[in-house]
């Protein structure tokens, strides 16, 4: 089966077989589709890796800059081939920064620290699937955020030489971020019957990030609220929060940053989240 009707995209080379579609690049495959059943209803195709990194190369560099570092929101995230990529570019900003010295947090890993987290809670995103964002099942193994943990966590070894486990407060802080930002939920906001998916009580956290005390304020908002006073405005692009008044709720140093009170996305409502049957 060739989804994209072409065997030679970007030079990589699809092939197919009963697991669904897989694109080979340098020997490593990548899967793009997971089963026919998960297109009928989700519409599941993910984005190659080469072409993943063609969009990012049109966006400035200044959106991988450590601080402020600018927010990000996939709306429908699948397991995240552009969240690791745009983390990835925002890392080897933090580390080309140490090695220069630039970054305003300090000079020493623990600064570099503050900034990764910083960089991992500017990456936001939905999607319906929780096999996508979690994982954790049978051909779903690894989802969105345990990609993005696992980046972290190589980073931090292979840059800083921290070897993070489950005690590591900077990793219970990203676990804590992760958790917030990337939401199994319903980006469109009514169903097929007319009711509402609940997404615009989808909570966001906005993260302000203070490099000299290597502190961050936690303000709370919804995915509603910023739609709607975005709305307003005649603006091609999402700004996230700047027009809201958010309520602060939480601060201190980033690395007691799992200390914070939890929030909980609205439960998903509806039969196609899985991809385990037809839309209603
Ligand atoms: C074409 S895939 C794209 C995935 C990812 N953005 C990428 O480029 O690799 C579409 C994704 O949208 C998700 N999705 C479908 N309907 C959705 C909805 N109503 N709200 C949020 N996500 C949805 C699916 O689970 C699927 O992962």
């Amino acid at each position: 089966m060739y989804v994209f009707g072409a065997e030679n995209v970007f030079n990589n080379r699809f092939k197919s077989g009963g697991g669904g579609m897989s694109l080979v690049i340098d020997g490593a495959q990548e899967r793009l589709v997971k089963s026919s059943e998960r297109v009928r209803d989700l519409g599941e195709v993910f984005t190659p890796n080469a072409t993943v990194q063609e969009m990012l190369d049109l966006l400035p560099a200044t959106l991988w800059v450590p601080h402020p570092s600018p927010t990000f929101l996939e709306p429908a995230c699948g397991n995240g081939n552009f969240l690791v990529a745009i983390l990835d570019r925002k890392l080897e900003s933090v580390a080309n920064d140490l090695a220069k010295g630039n970054l305003q947090a300090g000079i020493d890993p623990s600064s570099a620290q503050f900034h990764a987290l910083e960089a991992l809670a500017s990456i936001y995103a939905v999607d319906i699937s929780s096999d996508n964002i979690i994982g954790g099942t049978p051909g779903h193994e690894v989802g969105a955020r345990t990609r993005l943990l696992t980046m972290f966590t190589d980073w931090n070894f292979e840059f800083l030489g921290k070897r993070l486990n489950e005690r590591s407060l900077v990793l219970r802080a990203a676990t804590w971020v992760v958790e917030h930002n990337l939401i199994i939920g319903n980006m469109l906001p009514f169903d097929a019957e007319g009711k509402t998916t609940g997404r615009d009580q989808i909570p966001l956290i906005e993260y302000n990030w203070d490099p000299g005390s290597h502190s961050v304020s936690l303000y709370k908002t919804t995915l509603g609220d910023v739609i709607a006073t975005e709305d307003e405005k005649t603006v091609t692009m999402l700004s996230l929060f700047a027009p809201a008044a958010p309520e602060q709720f939480w601060c201190g140093k980033a690395t007691s940053l799992s200390d914070a009170e939890r929030f909980e996305a609205p439960e998903l409502r509806g039969p196609a989240r899985n991809g385990t049957g037809r839309r209603a």
